[in-house]
């Protein structure tokens, strides 16, 4: 996280500079990285994980729901490891996918590379992103199917 240096005092700033947190919880990678990538708790505010949360019965077309016990671990976990940043502000919905930032980021990607197989969807962060499970973003590590870095 960039770090802005004011005197003697460190602040950690709110700016998104590229990187998250890795996923430091077993029972959520066990959970909620089988079907797809363990989105980093990060990446979505309070509001966005208690909702992704609530509907796990219906979840993107899927039945994802929990035991009480296993659900409640979790959401803890989420709540506890939300997000606050740029990547999150003003996204009420339950997709990452959906903050205005991420769509900003991602805008000048061709539909047809999204699109093929290699990819098939932008929630599928490490196909392009080769360091996302160490939760670095960062544009020298992206590299897309069939289309090579990003510059
Ligand atoms: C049975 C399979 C399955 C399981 C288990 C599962 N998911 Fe998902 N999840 C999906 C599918 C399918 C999508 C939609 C992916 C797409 O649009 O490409 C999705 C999408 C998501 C998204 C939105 C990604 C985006 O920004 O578009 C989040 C957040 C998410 N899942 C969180 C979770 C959490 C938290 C758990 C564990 C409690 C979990 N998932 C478990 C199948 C699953
Ligand atoms: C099809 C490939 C692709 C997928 C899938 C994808 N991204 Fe990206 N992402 C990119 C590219 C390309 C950029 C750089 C865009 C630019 O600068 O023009 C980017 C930029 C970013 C940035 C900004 C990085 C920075 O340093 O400014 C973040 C954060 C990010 N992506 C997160 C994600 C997350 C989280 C997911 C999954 C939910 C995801 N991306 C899925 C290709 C992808």
């Amino acid at each position: 996280m960039k770090k802005i240096i004011l005197g003697t005092m460190v602040v950690a700033s709110l700016a998104f500079s590229g990187s998250v947190p890795v996923v430091a919880d077993a029972l959520y990678q066990k959970e909620c990285a089988s079907c797809h990538f363990g989105y980093q708790p990060a990446l979505l505010n309070k509001a966005s994980w208690e909702k992704v949360m609530g509907s796990l019965s219906d979840h993107f077309g899927t039945d994802a729901s929990l035991n009480k016990e296993d659900h409640q671990a979790i959401l803890s976990y989420l709540v506890r490891n939300a997000g606050n940043g740029k990547i999150t502000t003003n996204n009420d919905t339950t997709r990452i996918t959906q903050s205005a930032y991420f769509k900003k980021e991602h805008r000048k990607i061709p539909l047809n590379v999204i699109t093929q197989k290699e990819v098939g969807s932008l929630a599928n962060c490490m196909a392009c992103h080769t360091t996302a499970d160490k939760g670095s973003y960062s544009e020298r590590d992206i590299v897309v199917p069939n289309y090579g870095r990003w510059e």
